[in-house]
């Protein structure tokens, strides 16, 4: 059969064949993914053979990938629509495989379901009507909604693609997705679909390391959590299989694959993209935003809005791999609060373990880790620690309950023949892993937590090591049994590498299918025994594996960076791809994990580590000591410098976080999040915004004296007084501005205000001191915001209302206060710095009563009003002039 196939493919597909002359080299799409092509198979396949001879005859390998030797015809058909019915929320369509793909065996029937999901949203699933197969059961969309009317189009074309467009009376009818369904793939162990996209300007597709704009340029993208110190193109530690996109027009659509198997993606010129999962079903969800935000605000309907931070976790936090004990810890701890570095939380890596052993206290350095934890609380400080998910499996019966009452609950993973798997993780000699898919695993987990957390009052815990990673390539003695059959290896590395074997057993399903789950099912485990532990109180997990949906529980660390002027710079594309998928409480070790830091590095990294969400400076325990004080002057300087600022504005990155939360806004987000139709923001990834106010300019590079900044349309004023403020009334402009050592430069944006309280030395006490408010007038005199206040840990605050949201809403004349909960709040309203105010006023009120307490500044245009000393809730200001 197969060699009939060929020779009549081979008639059919002689060298020049039009149907294999493809206008560009561009439009080619890869018919043979694996890394071994030849021409005789691709001709076998259906396919078009062009050697381009980069390889000099060698099999193709990637990376780097390129144009494919063996690509589809134009008149490719490897499924047929059988038949297509409208129903009513969508449509359905069935696909016949009428040529064999000769990747694997086809599955040769495929429903396509295209689901109205909202108005804004549509699900597109591919499955076998014939078999279920693995689905991902979280996290879990909800229902489609009902009444949907559409803002997209969806189409079977003639030659087989599904086709959405925008919906031409409103939005122009660009055309979102161009998915091929006659070049798919379906097997069981192997999936394939490509779709154009309407540009190149793509972000997501992490967690990689890289520029936050992603390459076209036939770019592969591994989604197979690993631990990795980052690398370009290689596997990390999250899978996040969502883009955004970016029309020629400037509006924003974004897609989001649910599925947990392995997968390569890949970007080609086309443009378009590529999807291979290695099992599982094709999930796709398009949102035609139609912003940036409107996009990550529709995946986050879809997969969850993060839950509201405690204010504490908003501070400094200060760690490191390889204190010597508790005393060592305090020792640092003092040495930067007496250099005047604030502090608000203290961490300790694993060597408070005793033999590395999750649960228990190193009984020599670390037994009195308990009253060193009471202390830090009754200082107003926090403390979090490290626990790893495997524990060890080789203590003695009785000797170690993290084992024995795991076996108890039956919540570890076991191998295809229903034993435990013991692999080897930091443990002395042998390592099992929870199974945070079993039911039991989580009053496991809580039992462990909370019976710990009565030794040691944690406020937070830090999950480490759970892609899951593992020192050996699956089992103790004997690697994997038997690997999987399959036909191909996204990233090429076999899928044990330093991980459990395929073939082990979770209670959801193998190992093969939940991998890329690990780390968000022990956030979820985690999450639920923070709270039963600390009753009431926000959990605050930071966690370094993560998957679609991960945000929702807790926070992320982007893992073993180096202490480079490389990895500063990439920090900043490293971060703020996680605002996309929903996680805003995100940090990158500070000063560098690997390896040692420099004095300047460390003093540039500290002044831009200040503007991270998650603010922690962490490294190794082979590297030299890198926290402020340790470093010396420089770096204290600084620091103190520019956390003074991140202090100084908690209650506005809170205010952020909390619209997180409700919202799903981003926190920390690119320049073209807020100017979208502005492409020289396309690629600025050395700059980056808090919300919509603020905009962070770090210095990134080694002895940089200058920043070549780009300012985006409108007004922006240097809170700091060292740069002029920059007008640009038109359009945005590129300028030259210092690179000052001891300062962090950062602008605030003409129309918006912020609030502020005077930092004391711990958020605790900065909570305690009233308000301040800075307002800044844009080009058409106006300016609002607003300032979210709660108790900072309650856990159902949002939720039971126990909070308060001011609005201000200012033009130069006049400054309205509103507080919609009408709540109390305790600290008053001391201060207004009022930017851009063009003439000296000669009289104001506060709320109606004459008020004279203000001073002018006329060269920089600002009024300051001083001791208001109001009740934070309706004020009217208003200001006259000559
Ligand atoms: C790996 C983590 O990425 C790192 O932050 C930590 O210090 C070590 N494990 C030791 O726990």
């Amino acid at each position: 059969m197969r060699a009939l196939v060929f020779v009549a493919l081979c008639a059919s597909l002689a060298v020049g064949d039009p149907q294999c002359d493809l206008s560009s080299a561009l439009e080619k799409f890869d018919c043979f993914p694996q890394d071994s092509s030849n021409e005789e198979e691709c001709i076998e396949r259906g396919c078009c053979w062009r050697d381009t001879n980069e390889f000099n005859g060698e099999p193709r390998k990637f990376p780097p990938l390129s144009e494919p030797f063996c690509y589809y015809p134009r008149n490719y058909q490897g499924y047929k629509v059988l038949n297509q019915t409208s129903t009513e929320g969508g449509l359905v369509v069935y696909l016949e495989r009428v040529f064999p793909s000769l990747v694997d065996v086809d599955i040769s029937l495929i429903r396509v379901e295209v689901i109205h999901q909202s108005d804004e949203i549509l699900r597109i699933r591919f499955v076998d009507p014939l078999s279920r197969r693995w689905e991902p059961p979280l996290p879990a969309p909800p229902p489609p909604k009902e009444n949907v009317i559409p803002k997209y189009v969806v189409r079977i074309t003639d030659d087989t693609r599904l086709e959405v467009t925008r919906f031409i009376e409103y939005h122009g009818g660009n055309k979102l997705i161009d998915l091929d369904l006659a070049s798919l793939v379906y097997t069981d162990h192997f999936l394939q679909i490509s779709s154009r996209l309407p540009s190149n300007v793509v972000y997501g597709l992490g967690e990689h390391k890289g520029s936050l704009r992603r390459s076209t340029n036939f770019s592969r993208f591994t989604f197979y959590n690993e631990d990795r110190a980052p690398e370009y193109n290689a596997r990390l530690y999250g899978t996040h299989p969502f883009y955004i996109n970016i029309e020629p027009d400037g509006q924003a659509n974004g897609m989001w694959l649910l599925n947990s198997n392995a997968m390569d993606i890949i970007l080609q010129p086309t443009p378009a993209i590529t999807y291979r999962p290695v099992g599982g079903i094709l999930d796709f969800f398009l949102f035609v935003g139609p912003s940036p935000a409107n996009v990550v605000e529709q995946y986050q309907q879809m997969i969850g809005k993060p839950k509201m931070i405690p204010y504490w976790s908003l501070g400094f936090h200060l760690c490191r791999f390889g204190y010597k004990g508790v005393d060592h810890t305090r020792q640092i701890l003092r040495s930067n609060l007496d250099a005047g570095v604030r502090i608000d939380v203290q961490w300790n890596d694993i060597d408070y373990m005793e033999d590395r052993n999750d649960f228990t206290l190193d009984k020599t350095h670390y037994k009195d880790l308990g009253s060193f934890v009471d202390e830090l609380h009754r200082d107003g400080r926090h403390y979090v620690l490290i626990i790893d998910p495997a524990v060890s499996g080789s203590e003695e019966p009785g000797a170690y309950p993290p084992y024995d009452r795991g076996l108890d609950y039956d919540v570890f993973v076991k191998d295809a023949k229903g034993q435990v798997v013991r692999g080897k993780v930091w443990n002395r000699k042998s390592s099992v892993f929870p199974d945070f898919t079993h039911p039991n695993s989580t009053a496991y987990w809580t039992e462990m937590i909370s019976n710990f957390h009565e030794e040691v009052a944690i406020d937070g815990a830090w999950i480490d090591m759970n892609e899951p990673s593992n020192m050996i390539d699956g089992h103790m003695d004997e690697g994997c049994p038997s690997d999987f059959e399959i036909v191909y290896t996204p990233g090429d590395e076999p899928l044990k590498t330093k991980t459990l074997c395929m073939s082990d057993r979770h209670y959801w399903s193998e190992h093969y299918n939940v991998h890329n789950m690990y780390g968000f099912t022990e956030a979820i485990a985690t999450y639920h025994a923070l709270a039963a532990a600390r009753p009431r109180k926000r959990p605050f997990i930071i966690s370094r594996s993560s998957f679609s949906g991960h945000g929702f529980y807790a926070g992320h660390w982007t893992g073993d960076v180096f202490s480079t002027w490389t990895d500063l710079k990439d920090s900043v594309p490293g971060f703020l791809e996680f605002s996309f998928y929903g996680i805003p409480m995100v940090g990158v070790d500070i000063c560098g994990f690997n390896g040692n830091t420099t004095v300047d590095l460390c003093a540039r990294w500290h002044a831009l580590g200040a503007f991270y969400p998650f603010s922690r400076n962490h490294n190794t325990d082979d590297a030299l000591a890198q926290d402020p004080a340790s470093l010396g002057e420089k770096v204290v300087t600084v620091t103190k410098n520019a956390y003074y600022w991140r202090y100084k504005l908690l209650p506005h990155l809170y205010t952020l976080f909390y619209r997180a939360h409700v919202d799903g806004d981003t926190v920390a987000r690119p320049l073209f999040f807020e100017y979208p139709r502005d492409s020289n923001t396309y690629d600025i990834d050395e700059q980056f915004l808090w919300g919509d106010s603020l905009m962070v300019v770090p210095a990134l590079h080694e002895n940089q004296k200058t920043i070549n900044a780009y300012f985006p349309r409108g007004i922006w004023y240097d809170l700091q007084n060292r740069t002029a403020t920059v007008d640009a009334p038109l359009q945005g402009k590129y300028i030259t501005i210092p690179a000052y050592e001891d300062t962090i430069n950062f602008f605030m944006r003409g129309g918006r205000a912020v609030f502020y309280q005077e930092p004391g030395d711990t958020t605790t006490d900065s909570r305690e001191k009233p308000y301040g408010l800075y307002i800044f007038l844009s080009h058409e005199s106006y300016a609002m915001g607003e300032l979210y206040i709660d108790d900072g840990e309650s856990i159902d605050a949002v939720e039971n209302r126990e909070n308060s949201l001011i609005t201000v809403l200012a033009n130069d004349r006049e400054i309205l206060l509103g507080n919609e909960s009408r709540k109390p709040i305790d600290n008053q309203l001391d201060r207004i710095h009022f930017y851009g105010v063009t003439a000296k006023p000669t009289g104001m009120t506060v709320n109606y009563q004459p008020f004279t307490d203000f001073q002018y500044d006329a060269s920089r245009q600002i009024l300051t009003i001083y001791n208001m000393d109001a009740a934070l809730t309706f004020i009217t200001i208003t200001i006259t002039y000559p």
